[in-house]
């Protein structure tokens, strides 16, 4: 790791600033989904217990730069006590005189979170005084909010500059060594599965891949834009037109450069992600007035048989709309599939580690990120600014 880490930081009697990426998913008012809270632990447990105090700061959603208690982080604090064993004070903002006095009457040991940085338009802005005023809180900074570090925010970036030395976290740490092992030196044959609604959303990660991949399979809702490049009709399933040009490029440059590059045969097919029950139908063979919901079984085999040797494999974005029990089968079969093909295995995306969850087969999985966007533009090959601002090791 060429940059200062949290583990090389004296951190005896030090407040540190650890900016966390603590957006998780709420309902009713509690935490939905905590993966994101338990995996900063690990850098908090080693901040607490080598002696320092914490200012734990982080967004939680987009509540455009003004106070709304709908995006308040009481809820995580309430989960972060369940989970620490210990108090964890919610401050009433993220910046002022009140909040530093919190901050100074901290011993070591003790944690304090603040209230979401998104409350005041700074953050967004990349603003220097606000991240001044973050600045003031601390004595060092460590960043471990891999998950937000494709944002050029205050607390991400600007904050840098006034507050140093500038580290990463632990969880920072591993989804950095972890990603690299695709853009580095990937163990071969490397095979990238890529899902999702949308080609537009991935064009450039489907670009940087093919420089990298040996195989790329793809499916979800993006897979009907390239088909309908190849002239197959798809009934009312998603297409982009104004990217078939680009997905019809994508593939000669796919064959250009000895990518297999494959497209699902089959596809489970109903009026839409509300219908109760879909079918299995060929790839050419979709009646006009249903659309594509899911990848068919035959391709689920396809795509397993494409694994079967490979050595790394990274997966991003569902093969359907597998949140509805009809159009679940192949995004759950493909997790298996990466499961048990015995590569190196690493997920990305909040849709696709849910999908690994529901698979019950995360033990099995190399790595899996806690980023979705950070996770897309680290793999575009684009320098990410929360990764850029921290401090280099000497
Ligand atoms: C995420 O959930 O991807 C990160 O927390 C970033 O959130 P944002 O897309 O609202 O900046």
């Amino acid at each position: 790791m060429a940059k200062l880490t949290v583990e090389d930081l004296d951190l005896q009697g030090k407040r540190v600033f650890l900016r966390a990426d603590l957006n998780v998913p709420l309902a009713d008012g509690r935490v939905a989904d905590d993966t994101r809270l338990v995996a900063v632990l690990p850098t908090l447990a080693h901040c607490l217990k080598a002696g320092a105090s914490v200012i734990l700061a982080s967004h939680l959603g987009r509540p455009k730069g003004k106070p709304d208690p709908t995006y308040s982080l009481a809820p995580v604090a309430h989960r972060l006590e369940e989970l620490l064993g210990q108090p964890v004070p919610l401050a009433p903002d993220s910046v002022g005189e009140a909040v530093e006095a919190q901050a100074r009457q901290l011993e070591p040991g003790q944690l304090l979170l603040l209230e979401n940085l998104r409350f005041h338009p700074g953050e967004e802005a990349n603003d220097a005084a606000f991240a001044q005023a973050l600045a003031r809180l601390g004595d060092c900074y460590v960043n471990d909010a891999f998950g937000a570090a494709h944002r050029a925010h205050a607390s991400i970036d600007a904050i840098t500059r006034y507050l140093s030395p500038a580290a990463a976290g632990l969880l920072m740490c591993r989804e950095l060594e972890a990603l690299g092992r695709i853009l580095g030196r990937p163990e071969r044959p490397l095979v990238a599965i890529l899902g999702g609604a949308k080609v537009s959303d991935k064009l450039a990660l489907v670009q940087s891949l093919l420089d990298r991949v040996d195989t790329l399979l793809v499916g979800g809702g993006m897979a009907f834009t390239f088909l309908g490049a190849l002239g197959h009709g798809v009934g009312r399933s998603l297409v982009e037109p104004e990217r078939i040009e680009l997905a019809r490029q994508v593939m000669a440059e796919a064959n250009r450069r000895g990518v297999h590059l494959g497209l699902p045969v089959d596809a489970v097919v109903a009026e839409g992600p509300e219908s109760g029950e879909g079918r299995a139908v060929g790839i050419r063979e979709i009646p006009a007035h249903l659309m594509g919901l899911d990848i068919g079984p035959l391709t689920v085999a396809r795509f397993t048989h494409a694994l079967s040797g490979a050595k790394t494999v990274v997966w991003n974005g569902p093969m359907g709309v597998f949140e509805k029990p009809p159009f679940a089968q192949g995004t759950l079969g493909l997790a298996r599939a990466i499961a048990g093909c015995g590569a190196f295995s690493v997920v990305g995306g909040g849709d696709t580690a849910a999908a690994i969850k529901q698979a019950g087969v995360a033990e099995k999985i190399g790595y899996v990120s806690t980023a979705g966007g950070a996770f897309i533009e680290f793999l575009e090959g684009r320098t990410l600014p929360g990764v850029a601002a921290l401090g280099e090791r000497s």
